[in-house]
């Protein structure tokens, strides 16, 4: 299979006052055309820099950019090309975030925000029929086009924010924590819905996430990330079942303990459980 994405030995330091952090020393992923890659890691260890850098958000300076190489639809860029970047951006991939609230506009009615991602991507679509369209997608119904986003819940926020990000029907879904903020159940079904979408749209998926049993319900391929650094690739089963980097086993032991104290997440029929 071909690869949507593909990025070698991204670096990433941010100027502080003169001081130089660095955030990612060493980052290189794949994500496949159509395929579901995880990419997890403790707290601080670049998840968010490098989905960042990938949709061109990030403001040089104070960021400073390095990759070897950085190629989206087999078409190389340069890693801090904002102006290539951006023009793929919303046609190519498209990113939510775990915050919805901050993403969304809150003087402005959902449809309106969605109509306004259509018009952006596609200046001849039926633009009525699409937003209400995208709203089916994500399940929501079509009353929530007049609602503002103080109105819903979070879990609505977060499916208006992904049928926005779907206006432009992205052939990658760069999703960083969209669940970290949401109640367990709501978790689940915004799991169940990235799940659906993925197999009606055949989009890939690039999911962030603390949450190991996620990214292996959802994902094929996981990255772990540690210290600004890729240190460990390869299928979710093999990767869950024998890490073979330290850090990635005290992940799973974390894991796993969260999961046998709670007991929320019962494993379903044919997924691949970290709970061992
Ligand atoms: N704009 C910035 N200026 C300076 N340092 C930054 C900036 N953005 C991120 N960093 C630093 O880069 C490192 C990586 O941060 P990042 O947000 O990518 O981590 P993360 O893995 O997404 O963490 P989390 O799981 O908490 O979301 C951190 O040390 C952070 O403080
Ligand atoms: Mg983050």
């Amino acid at each position: 299979m071909a690869d949507i994405l593909t990025l070698d030995h991204l670096r990433v330091a941010f100027d502080v006052q003169g001081h130089r952090v660095d955030a990612v020393s060493d980052a290189s992923i794949r994500v496949p055309d159509g395929g579901s890659v995880g990419l997890v890691g403790e707290s601080g260890s670049g998840k968010s820099t490098l989905a960042r850098t990938l949709m061109g958000l990030l403001t040089t300076p104070p960021a400073v950019l390095e990759a070897k190489s950085f190629a989206v639809e087999g078409q190389s860029l340069q890693i801090g090309d904002h102006a290539a970047i951006s023009r793929l951006r919303g046609n190519t991939f498209a990113m939510v975030f775990q915050d919805p609230l901050s993403y969304l506009n809150p003087l402005m009615r959902v449809g309106r925000q969605i109509e306004e991602a259509v018009r952006l991507h596609d200046g001849r679509a039926a633009v009525h029929h699409r937003i209400s369209e995208l709203l089916d997608l994500v399940h929501l119904p079509q009353r929530v086009a007049r609602s503002y986003p103080h109105e819903l819940s979070g879990g609505m926020r977060q499916r208006a924010l992904l049928a926005i990000a779907l206006a432009c029907r992205p052939r990658l879904l760069l999703a960083d924590e969209p669940t970290t903020a949401l109640d367990v159940t709501t978790q689940m079904e915004i799991l169940a819905l990235l799940r659906e979408l993925r197999r009606e749209l055949g989009m890939a998926l690039l999911l962030i996430s603390h949450d190991l049993v996620s990214v292996a319900e959802l994902c094929d391929e996981v990255y772990v990330m540690y210290g600004g650094r890729t240190i460990e690739h390869g299928p979710c089963r093999e990767i869950f079942r024998s890490p073979s980097h330290a850090y990635t086993k005290s992940l799973l032991d974390a894991a796993r303990a969260q999961r046998s104290g709670r007991k929320v997440l019962e494993t379903r029929p044919g997924a691949l459980s970290v709970g061992g």
